[in-house]
Protein backbone atom coordinates (compact mmCIF):
# COMPACT_ATOMS: atom_id res chain seq x y z
CA UNK A 1 0.00 0.00 0.00
CA UNK A 2 1.51 3.52 -0.96
CA UNK A 3 1.88 5.72 2.75
CA UNK A 4 -0.63 8.26 1.69
CA UNK A 5 -2.83 5.61 1.08
CA UNK A 6 -2.76 4.34 4.51
CA UNK A 7 -3.08 7.58 5.79
CA UNK A 8 -6.06 7.95 4.41
CA UNK A 9 -7.50 5.19 5.56
CA UNK A 10 -6.42 5.95 8.94
CA UNK A 11 -8.04 9.68 8.60
CA UNK A 12 -11.44 8.18 7.48
CA UNK A 13 -11.73 5.93 9.92
CA UNK A 14 -11.33 8.77 12.84
CA UNK A 15 -13.07 10.97 10.95
CA UNK A 16 -16.28 8.57 10.51
CA UNK A 17 -17.37 9.81 6.92
CA UNK A 18 -15.45 10.54 3.16
CA UNK A 19 -16.45 14.38 3.59
CA UNK A 20 -14.69 14.66 7.34
CA UNK A 21 -11.82 12.73 6.03
CA UNK A 22 -11.23 15.35 3.06
CA UNK A 23 -11.34 17.60 4.95
CA UNK A 24 -8.77 17.06 7.45
CA UNK A 25 -6.49 15.94 4.19
CA UNK A 26 -7.54 18.72 2.43
CA UNK A 27 -8.69 16.66 -0.78
CA UNK A 28 -11.67 16.09 -2.37
CA UNK A 29 -14.29 13.40 -0.89
CA UNK A 30 -14.18 11.83 -4.14
CA UNK A 31 -10.28 11.55 -4.05
CA UNK A 32 -10.68 9.94 -0.70
CA UNK A 33 -12.78 7.17 -2.11
CA UNK A 34 -10.60 6.45 -4.72
CA UNK A 35 -8.01 5.40 -2.44
CA UNK A 36 -9.67 3.62 -0.68
CA UNK A 37 -11.41 1.80 -3.68
CA UNK A 38 -7.66 1.77 -4.63
CA UNK A 39 -6.54 -0.08 -1.59
CA UNK A 40 -9.16 -2.47 -1.87
CA UNK A 41 -8.44 -3.05 -4.99
CA UNK A 42 -4.96 -3.68 -4.01
CA UNK A 43 -6.30 -5.62 -1.30
CA UNK A 44 -9.26 -8.13 -3.43
CA UNK A 45 -11.15 -7.50 -0.39
CA UNK A 46 -13.47 -4.87 0.69
CA UNK A 47 -11.94 -2.52 3.42
CA UNK A 48 -14.95 -0.36 4.55
CA UNK A 49 -18.33 -0.60 5.29
CA UNK A 50 -19.61 2.28 4.10
CA UNK A 51 -22.26 3.45 6.78
CA UNK A 52 -22.41 6.56 8.48
CA UNK A 53 -20.31 6.54 10.37
CA UNK A 54 -17.85 3.84 8.22
CA UNK A 55 -17.02 1.09 10.01
CA UNK A 56 -14.18 -1.51 8.77
CA UNK A 57 -14.60 -4.76 7.80
CA UNK A 58 -12.09 -7.62 9.31
CA UNK A 59 -10.07 -7.25 6.83
CA UNK A 60 -10.10 -3.56 6.54
CA UNK A 61 -9.32 -4.03 10.39
CA UNK A 62 -5.76 -5.88 9.53
CA UNK A 63 -4.93 -2.97 6.96
CA UNK A 64 -5.51 -0.25 9.42
CA UNK A 65 -3.94 -1.78 12.04
CA UNK A 66 -0.40 -1.83 9.67
CA UNK A 67 -1.45 2.04 8.61
CA UNK A 68 -1.39 2.53 12.08
CA UNK A 69 2.37 0.93 12.79
CA UNK A 70 3.42 2.65 10.13
CA UNK A 71 2.37 6.31 11.31
CA UNK A 72 3.49 5.69 14.91
CA UNK A 73 7.16 4.84 13.08
CA UNK A 74 6.57 8.16 10.62
CA UNK A 75 6.14 10.03 13.94
CA UNK A 76 9.00 8.67 15.78
CA UNK A 77 11.01 9.71 12.84
CA UNK A 78 9.72 13.19 12.99
CA UNK A 79 9.79 13.53 16.61
CA UNK A 80 13.88 12.45 16.42
CA UNK A 81 14.57 14.94 13.09
CA UNK A 82 12.78 17.72 15.75
CA UNK A 83 9.53 18.12 13.56
CA UNK A 84 7.42 16.41 15.90
CA UNK A 85 5.50 19.76 17.16
CA UNK A 86 5.07 21.60 13.52
CA UNK A 87 1.44 21.39 12.63
CA UNK A 88 0.43 17.99 11.36
CA UNK A 89 3.63 16.35 12.80
CA UNK A 90 1.40 15.37 15.78
CA UNK A 91 1.26 11.62 16.20
CA UNK A 92 -2.72 9.89 17.48
CA UNK A 93 -2.38 7.57 19.98
CA UNK A 94 -5.53 5.41 20.07
CA UNK A 95 -5.57 4.11 23.59
CA UNK A 96 -7.90 2.04 25.54
CA UNK A 97 -8.43 2.22 28.81
CA UNK A 98 -11.86 1.18 31.45
CA UNK A 99 -13.83 4.36 32.92
CA UNK A 100 -12.52 3.66 36.47
CA UNK A 101 -9.16 3.61 35.49
CA UNK A 102 -9.63 6.81 33.65
CA UNK A 103 -11.60 8.26 35.92
CA UNK A 104 -8.62 7.53 38.89
CA UNK A 105 -5.35 7.70 38.08
CA UNK A 106 -4.73 7.06 34.08
CA UNK A 107 -4.50 10.94 32.99
CA UNK A 108 -1.76 11.27 35.46
CA UNK A 109 -0.10 9.14 33.60
CA UNK A 110 -0.72 11.21 29.80
CA UNK A 111 0.34 13.96 31.51
CA UNK A 112 3.20 12.59 32.29
CA UNK A 113 4.37 11.90 28.42
CA UNK A 114 6.95 14.48 27.80
CA UNK A 115 5.05 17.60 25.70
CA UNK A 116 7.61 16.97 23.02
CA UNK A 117 6.58 13.94 22.00
CA UNK A 118 3.73 15.75 20.25
CA UNK A 119 1.50 13.05 20.90
CA UNK A 120 -2.43 13.81 20.66
CA UNK A 121 -4.76 11.07 22.47
CA UNK A 122 -7.56 9.32 21.48
CA UNK A 123 -8.88 7.14 24.39
CA UNK A 124 -11.49 4.68 23.70
CA UNK A 125 -13.55 3.64 26.97
CA UNK A 126 -14.63 0.30 27.26
CA UNK A 127 -14.49 -2.90 29.82
CA UNK A 128 -11.21 -3.83 31.14
CA UNK A 129 -12.45 -7.47 29.95
CA UNK A 130 -13.03 -5.95 26.39
CA UNK A 131 -10.20 -3.76 25.96
CA UNK A 132 -8.59 -6.59 24.00
CA UNK A 133 -10.61 -6.66 21.58
CA UNK A 134 -9.85 -3.41 20.78
CA UNK A 135 -6.19 -4.16 20.31
CA UNK A 136 -7.20 -7.24 18.20
CA UNK A 137 -8.96 -4.92 15.75
CA UNK A 138 -5.99 -2.89 15.57
CA UNK A 139 -8.46 0.17 16.63
CA UNK A 140 -6.32 0.90 19.69
CA UNK A 141 -2.36 0.35 20.16
CA UNK A 142 -2.30 -0.70 23.68
CA UNK A 143 -4.81 -0.66 27.02
CA UNK A 144 -5.36 -1.84 29.90
CA UNK A 145 -6.83 -4.48 30.08
CA UNK A 146 -7.49 -7.54 32.80
CA UNK A 147 -6.26 -10.48 30.42
CA UNK A 148 -2.69 -11.20 31.25
CA UNK A 149 -2.36 -13.17 28.53
CA UNK A 150 -1.07 -11.25 25.54
CA UNK A 151 -3.21 -10.66 21.62
CA UNK A 152 -1.15 -11.49 18.92
CA UNK A 153 1.44 -9.13 18.55
CA UNK A 154 1.07 -7.02 21.89
CA UNK A 155 3.20 -7.85 24.87
CA UNK A 156 1.65 -7.78 28.80
CA UNK A 157 2.90 -6.20 31.53
CA UNK A 158 1.14 -6.35 35.35
CA UNK A 159 0.12 -2.64 36.10
CA UNK A 160 -1.34 -3.95 39.74
CA UNK A 161 -4.20 -4.17 41.26
CA UNK A 162 -7.29 -1.97 41.46
CA UNK A 163 -9.29 -2.99 44.94
CA UNK A 164 -13.08 -2.05 45.19
CA UNK A 165 -14.75 -2.07 48.38
CA UNK A 166 -18.91 -2.56 48.80
CA UNK A 167 -20.19 0.37 50.13
CA UNK A 168 -23.25 2.73 51.10
CA UNK A 169 -24.30 5.88 52.39
CA UNK A 170 -24.96 5.44 56.16
CA UNK A 171 -28.54 6.43 55.42
CA UNK A 172 -28.84 4.00 53.14
CA UNK A 173 -27.54 1.49 55.47
CA UNK A 174 -30.33 2.28 57.87
CA UNK A 175 -32.80 2.33 55.12
CA UNK A 176 -32.47 -1.14 53.96
CA UNK A 177 -29.85 -3.22 55.43
CA UNK A 178 -30.78 -2.42 58.90
CA UNK A 179 -28.03 -0.30 59.64
CA UNK A 180 -25.43 -3.08 61.23
CA UNK A 181 -23.02 -3.34 58.31
CA UNK A 182 -19.82 -1.98 58.85
CA UNK A 183 -19.95 -2.03 62.64
CA UNK A 184 -16.60 -2.43 64.06
CA UNK A 185 -15.98 -6.10 64.09
CA UNK A 186 -18.77 -7.11 62.75
CA UNK A 187 -17.81 -8.13 59.60
CA UNK A 188 -20.06 -9.64 57.21
CA UNK A 189 -21.16 -11.39 60.16
CA UNK A 190 -23.24 -8.39 60.92
CA UNK A 191 -24.25 -7.82 57.21
CA UNK A 192 -27.85 -8.24 56.37
CA UNK A 193 -27.13 -10.54 53.55
CA UNK A 194 -30.92 -11.32 52.60
CA UNK A 195 -30.96 -7.60 52.74
CA UNK A 196 -28.45 -6.51 50.24
CA UNK A 197 -30.19 -9.09 47.74
CA UNK A 198 -32.86 -6.95 47.73
CA UNK A 199 -31.85 -3.74 48.09
CA UNK A 200 -31.36 -1.21 45.28
CA UNK A 201 -27.60 -1.86 43.72
CA UNK A 202 -26.07 0.86 41.25
CA UNK A 203 -24.23 -0.64 38.01
CA UNK A 204 -22.29 1.04 35.82
CA UNK A 205 -23.53 -0.77 32.38
CA UNK A 206 -24.98 -3.72 31.68
CA UNK A 207 -21.07 -5.45 31.59
CA UNK A 208 -20.35 -4.23 35.12
CA UNK A 209 -20.63 -7.78 37.62
CA UNK A 210 -18.21 -6.06 39.79
CA UNK A 211 -21.72 -5.74 42.39
CA UNK A 212 -22.90 -9.25 41.34
CA UNK A 213 -19.17 -10.83 42.26
CA UNK A 214 -19.29 -9.56 45.81
CA UNK A 215 -22.58 -10.74 46.31
CA UNK A 216 -22.01 -14.07 45.28
CA UNK A 217 -18.43 -13.57 47.25
CA UNK A 218 -20.49 -13.61 50.49
CA UNK A 219 -23.30 -15.94 49.64
CA UNK A 220 -25.79 -13.67 48.64
CA UNK A 221 -27.58 -13.69 45.73
CA UNK A 222 -29.39 -10.61 43.73
CA UNK A 223 -33.27 -12.12 43.00
CA UNK A 224 -35.26 -9.36 41.47
CA UNK A 225 -33.50 -6.11 42.80
CA UNK A 226 -33.66 -2.41 41.86
CA UNK A 227 -30.76 -1.58 39.18
CA UNK A 228 -29.62 1.53 38.44
CA UNK A 229 -27.30 1.91 35.75
CA UNK A 230 -24.88 5.21 36.01
CA UNK A 231 -22.15 4.91 33.14
CA UNK A 232 -19.79 7.72 34.38
CA UNK A 233 -17.21 7.06 36.67
CA UNK A 234 -17.37 10.08 38.68
CA UNK A 235 -21.08 10.06 38.58
CA UNK A 236 -21.03 6.03 39.62
CA UNK A 237 -19.42 7.09 42.66
CA UNK A 238 -21.67 10.12 43.38
CA UNK A 239 -24.90 7.92 42.96
CA UNK A 240 -23.56 6.10 45.77
CA UNK A 241 -22.49 8.51 48.09
CA UNK A 242 -25.90 10.25 47.94
CA UNK A 243 -27.76 6.93 48.55
CA UNK A 244 -29.56 5.91 45.26
CA UNK A 245 -27.71 2.21 45.81
CA UNK A 246 -25.15 0.35 47.27
CA UNK A 247 -21.89 -0.20 45.13
CA UNK A 248 -18.20 -1.21 44.62
CA UNK A 249 -16.01 1.72 44.94
CA UNK A 250 -12.41 1.30 43.55
CA UNK A 251 -10.68 2.66 46.62
CA UNK A 252 -9.22 5.96 44.65
CA UNK A 253 -12.88 7.06 44.99
CA UNK A 254 -14.34 5.96 48.57
CA UNK A 255 -11.27 6.19 51.06
CA UNK A 256 -11.64 9.44 52.13
CA UNK A 257 -15.68 9.41 52.10
CA UNK A 258 -15.34 6.50 54.42
CA UNK A 259 -12.50 8.42 56.83
CA UNK A 260 -15.31 11.19 57.14
CA UNK A 261 -18.50 9.25 57.30
CA UNK A 262 -19.92 9.82 53.84
CA UNK A 263 -20.20 5.75 52.92
CA UNK A 264 -20.10 2.65 55.20
CA UNK A 265 -18.07 -0.56 54.11
CA UNK A 266 -20.96 -3.03 53.49
CA UNK A 267 -18.11 -5.92 54.45
CA UNK A 268 -14.95 -4.95 56.00
CA UNK A 269 -11.92 -7.28 54.92
CA UNK A 270 -14.12 -8.14 51.33
CA UNK A 271 -12.66 -6.03 48.62
CA UNK A 272 -13.00 -7.49 45.29
CA UNK A 273 -9.35 -7.28 43.53
CA UNK A 274 -9.16 -6.70 39.58
CA UNK A 275 -5.66 -7.10 38.65
CA UNK A 276 -4.84 -4.94 35.29
CA UNK A 277 -2.21 -5.26 32.96
CA UNK A 278 -1.19 -3.05 29.74
CA UNK A 279 -0.41 -4.29 26.55
CA UNK A 280 1.06 -2.87 23.91
CA UNK A 281 1.84 -3.39 20.21
CA UNK A 282 4.84 -4.90 19.95
CA UNK A 283 6.68 -2.91 17.95
CA UNK A 284 9.59 -0.67 18.73
CA UNK A 285 8.47 2.59 18.84
CA UNK A 286 9.86 5.30 21.36
CA UNK A 287 6.42 7.13 22.06
CA UNK A 288 4.80 3.83 22.37
CA UNK A 289 7.72 3.44 25.05
CA UNK A 290 7.05 6.90 26.64
CA UNK A 291 3.59 5.90 27.14
CA UNK A 292 4.45 2.72 28.51
CA UNK A 293 7.00 3.92 30.84
CA UNK A 294 4.27 6.74 32.01
CA UNK A 295 1.33 4.39 32.49
CA UNK A 296 3.72 1.79 34.23
CA UNK A 297 5.03 4.36 36.87
CA UNK A 298 1.63 6.12 37.80
CA UNK A 299 0.10 3.10 37.84
CA UNK A 300 2.40 1.56 40.43
CA UNK A 301 2.19 4.63 42.44
CA UNK A 302 -2.11 4.69 42.64
CA UNK A 303 -2.68 0.47 42.27
CA UNK A 304 -1.92 -2.27 45.09
CA UNK A 305 1.39 -4.60 44.00
N1 LIG B 1 -15.57 -1.98 34.25
C1 LIG B 1 -16.17 -0.72 33.96
C2 LIG B 1 -15.10 0.31 33.71
O1 LIG B 1 -14.29 0.61 34.56
C3 LIG B 1 -17.09 -0.29 35.02
C4 LIG B 1 -16.61 -0.58 36.37
C5 LIG B 1 -17.73 -0.56 37.29
N2 LIG B 1 -17.46 0.27 38.38
C6 LIG B 1 -17.95 0.04 39.55
N3 LIG B 1 -17.57 0.85 40.45
N4 LIG B 1 -18.73 -0.94 39.81
O2 LIG B 1 -15.10 0.84 32.65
Amino acid sequence: FQLEHLHTLVALVEEGTFEAAAQRLRLTASAVSQRIKAMEQAAGQVLIQRVNPVIPTAAGDIVLRHARQVQLLEGDVATELGAGLQPGGRTSLPLAVNADCLGTWFLDALAAVPAESGAVFDIYREDQEHTTSLLRSGTVMAAVTSTAEAVQGCSSARLGTMRYRAVASPRFVDAWLGGVAGTAGLGTAGLDTAGLGTAPMVNFDRRDDLQHRFLRGIGGRATDVPRHHIPTSADFARAVVLGLGWGLLPEQQCLTELGDGRLVELAPGHPIDVVLYWQRWNIASRLLDQVTDAVGRVAAASLHP
